[in-house]
């Protein structure tokens, strides 16, 4: 199949390399033309565990091309990817479609012949009708067919999520787009992944019905720790007691300093406001979108606590500013808002972060940034564990006990042990354990 993908940031990037890796052809377009000029030196411009090996091969297998050309790359093509940003729209969270369907005009005017146009970003109920109506405007006589194919891989381990997915979902309301969607995956089924063919609207609330799921399932165990704290329990130990429940499931079950990152907080936001339009108002994400804000804030509050009540013209080391390991995304990170607030009440915060401090710096300007953990926590009045990074596990306790100039550890993932790290002389705290 010959394939293009519009927009080359997380999603197009990852889903154009791995769709070329199953031996179709694709051409990622994107307007910037520094980020197509990077792509073809072989740099890729996110952080992301095994995009830059695949990548390479596509591209000297000639299966993967790159270009700033949108109507060279969609011209004779079979399906036609938009996977552009769908960001919340300054002022009232709606999702901010203009360059979904700055995508489909630009897509209509360029097609050849028939093709399947497949919306990719996450859309709101209903776009994939207006992206058809764009397309059926500007070009009458065309045959065409508009499909919502969402995707779910997650930031980190999206090469694995996109080729093991747990399902593809596809929208689509023609027996012939259904074919070609079939042809796309078929790798896939070979792995016996399986594909759900749904029709168009109900593939587009699925995105959002299975991130506001998980947004809460993470939400409501974060409330459970905050109860495990005041009553005396182990909230590790609750979800997986809740957990093994195959009904439950283990997963989205790790109590943190609140979620993150591009999609749950714009997405969950997204979804209140649609459902509150369509007069079916979704009151339990509602809840979660305010308890998450309400969380990340009130983080900096445990660190003013474990200084006992003031961090003015404390040293405060963070580790870990990305929203989750093994990404350099900053968007909407819990640290965001810790810094903030530990600057505002006099703190002087140092930071590291393996692979985030480059986006970092572009957001917060008031930190010192650090060449690594050690170097971080020396001379520092309070460690701050913010993102589990894997290289923060099996920190050397003792050296940075030493270097530390008070032994007060904050620890908002819970990689370490309470009994461990008060055997090391430390004070600590975690989340949601005794
Ligand atoms: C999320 C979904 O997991 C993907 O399925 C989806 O495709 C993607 O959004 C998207 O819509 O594009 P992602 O944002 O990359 O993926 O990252 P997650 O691993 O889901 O983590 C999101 C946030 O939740 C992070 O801040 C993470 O620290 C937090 N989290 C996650 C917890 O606090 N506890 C958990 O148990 C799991």
């Amino acid at each position: 199949m010959r394939i293009a993908m519009i927009g080359s940031g997380y999603v197009g990037l990852v889903s154009g390399a791995c769709l070329a890796d199953f031996g179709h052809v694709v051409t990622c377009v994107d307007r910037d033309p520094g980020r197509i000029a990077m792509l073809e030196r072989g740099e890729i411009p996110i952080f992301e565990p095994g995009l830059e090996d695949i990548v390479e091969s596509n591209v000297r297998q000639k299966r993967l091309f790159f270009t700033t050309d949108l109507p060279k790359a969609v011209a004779g093509a079979d399906a036609v990817f938009i996977a552009v940003g769908t960001p919340s729209r300054r002022g009232d969270g709606h999702a901010d479609l203009s360059y979904v369907y700055g995508a489909a005009a630009e897509i209509a005017k360029a097609l050849t012949g028939y093709a399947v146009i497949v919306t990719k970003s996450t859309v709101p109920v209903g776009t994939g009708d207006e992206v058809e109506r764009i397309v059926r405007e500007l070009r009458p006589e065309l045959q065409f067919d508009v499909v919502s194919n969402p995707e779910f891989l997650r930031e980190g381990a999206a090469i694995s999520d996109f080729k093991r997915p747990d399902r593809i979902v596809v929208g689509a309301e023609t027996e012939d787009a259904r074919d070609v969607m079939s042809e796309i995956y078929r790798p896939l089924f070979l792995n016996q992944s399986p594909i759900l063919f749904t029709g168009r609207r109900t593939s587009e609330l699925t995105k959002y019905a299975a991130n506001a799921f998980l947004a809460t399932k993470i939400t409501f165990i974060n409330e459970i720790a905050d109860l495990c704290e005041k009553v005396g329990a182990n909230v590790q130990d609750v979800a997986r007691g809740i957990g093994l429940d195959k009904r439950i499931g283990s997963k989205f079950l790790h109590a943190g300093p609140g979620y993150g990152g591009s999609c749950f907080p714009k997405d969950t936001l997204a979804l209140v406001r649609t459902a509150q339009e369509a007069g079916a108002p979704v009151q339990i994400v509602e809840t979660v979108e305010r308890v998450n804000k309400a969380r990340k804030k009130a983080m900096a509050e445990r660190v003013l606590a474990a200084c006992g009540g003031s961090v003015q013209d404390k040293k405060v080391a963070l580790l870990g500013l990305a929203f989750k390991p093994n990404t350099d995304d900053m968007r909407d990170a819990p640290s965001i808002d810790i810094v903030e607030a530990l600057t505002k009440a006099g703190a002087k915060v140092h930071g590291f972060d393996p692979e985030a401090m480059e986006q970092a710096k572009l957001i917060m300007k008031d930190i010192a940034y650090e060449q690594d953990p050690y170097d971080c926590a020396a001379g520092a009045d309070v460690l701050v564990i913010v993102t589990e990074w894997d290289a923060f596990r099996a920190l050397d306790m003792l050296r940075i006990k030493e270097t530390m100039k008070s032994p007060v550890v904050v620890d908002l993932r819970n990689i370490y042990r309470p009994q461990d790290m008060k055997r090391r002389g430390f004070t600590y705290t975690s989340i949601g354990r005794p």
